[in-house]
This record gives structure tokens, C-alpha cells and sequence, in this order.
């Protein structure tokens, strides 16, 4: 049986007067999103790759729209599945953006992260700042990309993660979006040197049970790592945390987002010098590594720390 090919829509009448790519790729880089991992397919069948072209859609019915290069094997499953998951990454799971971007084939890439699943058998990402699972609702080819729109079936979201921003080809964290909010006396408020001590939710409980149950199971890598700290930090943990994500910069030196992270845990212990080494070392390697954003971040916290110490050690 002959298949009816997706509705496209022609976007090409004014092509001959459009900018340059370079100039549209430029200007766009402007345009900040958070960093997703869109994904379809069931088990070792499965099919993602990171994707910032999304955009809510409507409130009624639940709707999401995803935009997915139009020759791509993703855009094919999607449309043959009839379905897709998103996940909006959390900071500090850049190491997945990156798999999920090109940097990883395509079969290996779900062996970065803990993935789960939804009840519809689509990859389910934990410890991201949110994840929904979603029905192909419609879809269209639009110049070279398709634009599927997917009802909401299922989601997840984190109380404690903060998402991973996408902006001027960086990733980039959302503390810097959040010092431009004037506070109530007018003043910006200054960067948070650690992670917010909210309370620890049923949620995260239950995925720290899901992490260290991997651990026992012989899994172990410097992301589970670093999420088990993360999980802990907000758990109140420390100890714990720092094990944790000392662990994670053992397999990974160059992980900024884990050196950023163990400078806090160290400043909840109390134990500030060593916060303050940590600190240092961690800026030296996301300079080298490139990782700009992070070591500006950590610029600022430790800047915070050593004028802190200075004035304790003034007022003794
Ligand atoms: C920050 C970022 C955002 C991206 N956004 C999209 C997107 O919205 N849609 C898309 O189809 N590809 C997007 N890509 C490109 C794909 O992630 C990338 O081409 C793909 O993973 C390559 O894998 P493949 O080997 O499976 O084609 C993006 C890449 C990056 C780094």
C-alpha cells in the first residue's frame, strides 16, 4: 500500500532576498534555548539527538512542538512510532547534550545517563529538569526541517535542577538569566554560591534509590556520579555528596560542572580554604577545557569566598 506523503509547506518564495547562512547562524546563536534530547523508538531500537527547536504549543490539548531535520533516521521513527519523548536537560548534563549532538554514534548514545523508560517504552532521562512523553498529534515538512506536534501524555518534572541553556554557542547556565531580575530593593542580586537548600522531594529520594542501585550493579561513570552528589547535596548529605562527586572528577578531570559542584559542597561543610582551592582549580580547568561560562561562574563564587575569609580573618 502506497503511503501519503507528510503536508509540507513551502517556505522558498522569498529565498533570493534572505541573508547569508553565516549571518542567519550568527544572529540565531542570540536566540537562547534550553538544551533537549528528543527521542523515539523502544529499547536498543531507539533514536535521539539534541534538539533546542522546540516550542510549547497549547494549553488545550497539551501540545508541544519539536523540529527535527526533515532526512534524518530520528524524523523517520518519529513519524513511523507516532510518538516522541523530550527530556530538558539539567545543568551539569552537558556530557549528554554532547553524546546526543553528533559526538556519540548513534547506537551508543542511551549509555550516556540514566535512562529509563515511560509506559509507552520511550526513553525516559533521569534527573533531568523535566521530561514529557508525547502522541504525534500532526505533523508538517517545512524547508528542510519537519515540525511535529505531540499531545502530552506524561511528564516529569524536577523540583531542584536547573535547565541547560543553549545561548550564543555555549552552553550556559540559567544563575547569570537569574541575577538580571532586579530584587525587591532594586539591587541585582548576586549569584548563588551553592546549589538552593530546598528540601529533598519524594521524587529525588526514589531516584537516588534508582542511581544507587545502578552502583551496585556495577555501573559507574562521572555523570551517575555527579547526579548522585547533586541528589545528595540538596538531600542535605554532604559527606556523602562529596564522595560522590569526587568520584566523578576521578573519571573525569575536565568535568567543570562537577568542580563547580564540589566547591559548594565543600563551602556546606564549612571547610571554605579548601572550598576556595577547589575553586581555583576548577576555573583553571574549564579556561583550558574552553568552558567559559563555568569559569566565569566559579570566578564569581570564589571571588564571593575569598572576600568572605578575608573579612572573618579581619575581624578576629
Ligand atoms: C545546541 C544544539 C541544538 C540542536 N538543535 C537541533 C534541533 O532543534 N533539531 C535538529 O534536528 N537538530 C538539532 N541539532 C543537531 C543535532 O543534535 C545533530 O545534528 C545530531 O545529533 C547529529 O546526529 P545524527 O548523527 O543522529 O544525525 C542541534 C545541535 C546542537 C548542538
Amino acid at each position: 500500500m502506497r503511503q501519503t506523503p507528510p503536508p509540507s509547506l513551502a517556505i522558498d518564495a522569498h529565498a533570493d532576498l534572505a541573508v547569508s547562512k553565516p549571518e542567519f547562524a550568527d544572529t540565531l546563536s542570540h536566540l537562547a534555548a534550553t538544551v533537549c534530547v528528543a527521542s523515539a523508538g523502544n529499547g536498543p531500537d531507539s533514536l535521539g539527538r539534541t534538539v533546542t527547536a522546540t516550542f510549547s504549543l497549547s494549553a488545550n490539548p497539551p501540545s508541544i512542538v519539536i523540529s527535527i531535520k526533515a532526512d534524518s533516521p530520528l524524523a523517520a521513527l518519529i513519524a513511523a512510532e507516532r510518538g516522541f519523548s523530550l527530556a530538558m536537560l539539567a545543568e551539569g548534563q552537558e556530557l549528554i547534550a554532547d553524546a546526543f549532538a553528533g559526538k556519540i554514534e548513534a547506537s551508543k548514545r542511551y549509555l550516556v545517563g540514566i535512562w529509563a523508560e515511560w509506559p509507552s517504552g520511550r526513553p525516559r532521562l533521569l534527573g533531568a529538569a523535566a521530561t514529557l512523553d508525547c502522541l504525534l498529534s500532526a505533523s508538517i515538512e517545512v524547508g528542510d526541517h519537519m515540525l511535529f506536534v505531540g499531545t502530552i501524555v506524561a511528564t516529569q518534572t524536577s523540583a531542584h535542577a536547573d535547565p541547560l541553556i543553549w545561548g550564543r554557542r555555549r552552553y550556559q547556565s540559567l544563575d547569570r538569566t537569574r541575577s538580571l531580575t532586579l530584587a525587591s530593593n532594586g539591587m541585582r542580586p548576586l549569584p548563588q554560591a551553592s546549589l538552593r537548600p530546598e528540601p529533598a522531594i519524594a521524587e529525588e529520594e526514589a531516584m537516588r534509590q534508582v542511581l544507587e542501585k545502578l552502583l551496585q550493579d556495577g555501573k559507574d561513570d562521572a555523570l551517575l556520579r555527579f547526579t548522585l552528589g547533586s541528589i545528595c547535596l540538596q538531600e542535605a548529605d554532604f559527606d556523602t555528596a562529596l564522595a560522590h562527586v569526587e568520584r566523578a572528577i576521578a573519571f573525569d578531570p575536565d568535568y567543570s560542572a562537577a568542580w563547580k559542584l564540589r566547591g559548594a559542597i565543600l563551602l556546606k561543610l564549612g571547610r571554605h580554604q579548601e572550598a576556595i582551592q577547589v575553586w581555583r582549580e576548577g576555573r583553571t580547568v574549564a579556561e583550558r577545557k574552553g568552558d567559559l561560562q563555568a569559569a566565569k561562574e566559579i570566578g564569581v563564587f570564589l571571588k564571593r569566598l575569598e572576600r568572605q575569609c578575608l573579612a572573618a580573618n579581619g575581624n578576629e
